[in-house]
């Protein structure tokens, strides 16, 4: 008997149907941490370039500040310096949001990042209202200091 009879089309194709499942899976888990580990954090096109619908009003600025000393301030400071109180407890330090390179983000950008947030950052979509979550983006777009022109490096010291 020839060797090739030996192995059954059904055995092939349960082996070929395996080595399928175990590549798309894979595939699918490198894609996933790549995207989560990107610089804008994976941010989908069509939100990373909406435009913030919420104006920066005083009072949309006020409502926004209250909610950054009860979300946010605990981990980036009252400030935004990424100096609150909880910064000690976890291993990756949360950002200084008043550095140029904060400021040079778009505004959906920065949306996507609160509502989807990264470790330790939680995730706000489900904390906050789609509203209060561009209030805060207004309200970072006061704390995050563009670049001044002598500046020639963004990143900090
Ligand atoms: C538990 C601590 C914690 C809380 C609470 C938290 N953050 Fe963060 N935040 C972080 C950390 C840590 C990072 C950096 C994560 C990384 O780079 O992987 C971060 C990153 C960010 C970034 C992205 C900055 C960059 O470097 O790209 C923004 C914007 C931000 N936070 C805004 C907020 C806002 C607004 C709130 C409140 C609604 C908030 N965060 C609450 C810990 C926190």
């Amino acid at each position: 008997m020839p060797p090739a009879s030996r192995t059954s089309p059904t055995r092939l194709l349960l082996v070929g149907f395996i080595v399928l499942i175990v590549a798309t899976g894979i595939a699918f888990a490198l894609y996933r941490r790549a995207a989560a580990q990107s610089e804008d954090w994976g941010a989908p096109a069509n939100i990373k370039s909406a435009a913030n619908p919420v104006p920066p009003t005083a009072e949309n600025l006020a409502v926004a500040k209250g909610l950054y000393s009860e979300d946010c301030a605990r981990c980036h400071g009252d400030s935004g310096k990424g100096d609150g109180p909880d910064v000690s407890m976890y291993k990756t330090k949360p950002s200084d949001l008043t550095t140029p390179r904060i400021a040079a983000m778009q505004d959906g950008e920065i949306f996507w990042k609160i509502t989807a947030g990264r470790l330790p950052m939680p995730a706000y979509e489900n904390r906050l209202t789609e509203t209060q979550r561009w209030q805060l983006v207004a309200y970072l777009r006061t704390l995050a200091q563009p670049a001044s022109p002598s500046d020639g490096d963004a990143h900090g010291p």
